[in-house]
């Protein structure tokens, strides 16, 4: 593939969520921060929201990784589950013991496993991620969950990260108890243009790029335009993009590979480019003239 051709050590925009390959945008590190504070802080529920592709499982690894020592974590990422599907990836997850029976003796295994972190003075934490796919009534489910405490303070801590629609469930009438318990709100935004090219030149660097131009100023300008700033649509363009130069074994990315790379991603619409918009709207408006042009001719006006 193209890494060669570049001299990179590995692929620079892969799609997994890998946090290695973590760049901080305003929005990013914003959300890691209010994570962290929240954490440390340790009351109310924890929501991390935003569009498609924009970050929020990379921000999620990375949590993971800064979480201070005393904090056990129990991470779900399938959301499509019951509740006593749930409650058992819960205790498996937080390496408690799963009971073989009633959704009573699950809680009450939860219940127990709490008890004996706290008194270790140990923090637990439930991360659950996709959770705009929760059902109301598991969303109610996990709120039950943060309910257990001892006199001094709750017992479990929940954090939350979903695409929009998430933020769109938690206004439900049924879930306002829910929407009144959040006390740390993040939303991640898209990447602005400057931070688009710093973004593309991080994930070089780190893939072992060793600085100079990769692409034109014109080719970068295109991909934010066709990306919006998203980073997976990014990393996307930037694949094919950088594919397309290499096979014209060309030293830099052009405006040209990147055009080539949104068509062959083509999804039409969203995005598209000014000049080709332009051009479907002027056909649009010149079609009935163009109908009455040749009607007058045919009809030898
Ligand atoms: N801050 C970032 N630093 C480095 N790479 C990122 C960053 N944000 C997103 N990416 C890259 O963009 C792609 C999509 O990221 P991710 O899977 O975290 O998005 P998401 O918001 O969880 O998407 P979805 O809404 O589908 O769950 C991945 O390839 C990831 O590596
Ligand atoms: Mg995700």
């Amino acid at each position: 593939m193209y890494e060669e051709h570049f001299r990179l050590k590995e692929k620079p925009f892969g799609l997994t969520p890998d946090p290695d390959f973590l760049f901080l945008s305003e929005s990013h590190r914003r959300a890691l921060d209010h994570l962290l504070f929240g954490l440390e802080s340790g009351e109310g529920f924890i929501v991390v929201s935003g569009d498609i592709g924009v970050g929020k499982t990379t921000v999620c690894r990375a949590l993971l990784r800064r979480m201070p020592e005393r904090f056990t974590t129990a991470l779900v990422v399938n959301t499509l589950l019951t509740e006593k599907e749930l409650l058992r990836t819960v205790l498996a997850d937080f390496g408690a013991e799963v009971p073989d029976g009633t959704r009573k003796d699950l809680l009450d295994s939860l219940n127990r496993f709490l008890l004996a972190e706290a008194e270790r003075d140990r923090r637990p934490v439930l991360i659950i991620d996709e959770a705009q796919n929760l059902a109301p009534s598991l969303l109610e489910q996990v709120r039950l969950l943060s309910n257990l405490e001892t006199e001094k303070r709750k017992l479990l801590q929940i954090v939350l990260f979903g695409q929009k629609e998430l933020r769109e469930k938690l206004r439900l009438p049924e879930l306002r108890q829910f929407d009144q318990r959040i006390t740390v709100r993040a939303v991640i935004l898209p990447l602005d243009r400057r931070e688009t090219a710093r973004y593309i030149h991080h994930r070089l660097s780190v893939a072992g790029a060793s600085g100079g131009a990769y692409l034109s100023s014109s080719a970068e300008k295109l991909l934010f335009r066709r990306s919006r700033g998203v980073p997976r649509r990014v990393n996307q363009l930037c694949d094919r993009a950088f594919l397309a130069a290499a096979l014209r074994d060309a030293a830099r990315v052009e405006r040209e590979d990147v055009a080539r790379a949104a068509e062959s991603l083509s999804d039409g619409v969203p995005g598209e480019d000014r000049p080709m918009r332009w051009f479907r709207r002027a056909s649009w408006l010149a079609a009935p003239l163009l109908h009455l042009t040749r009607f007058g001719k045919g009809g030898g006006f």
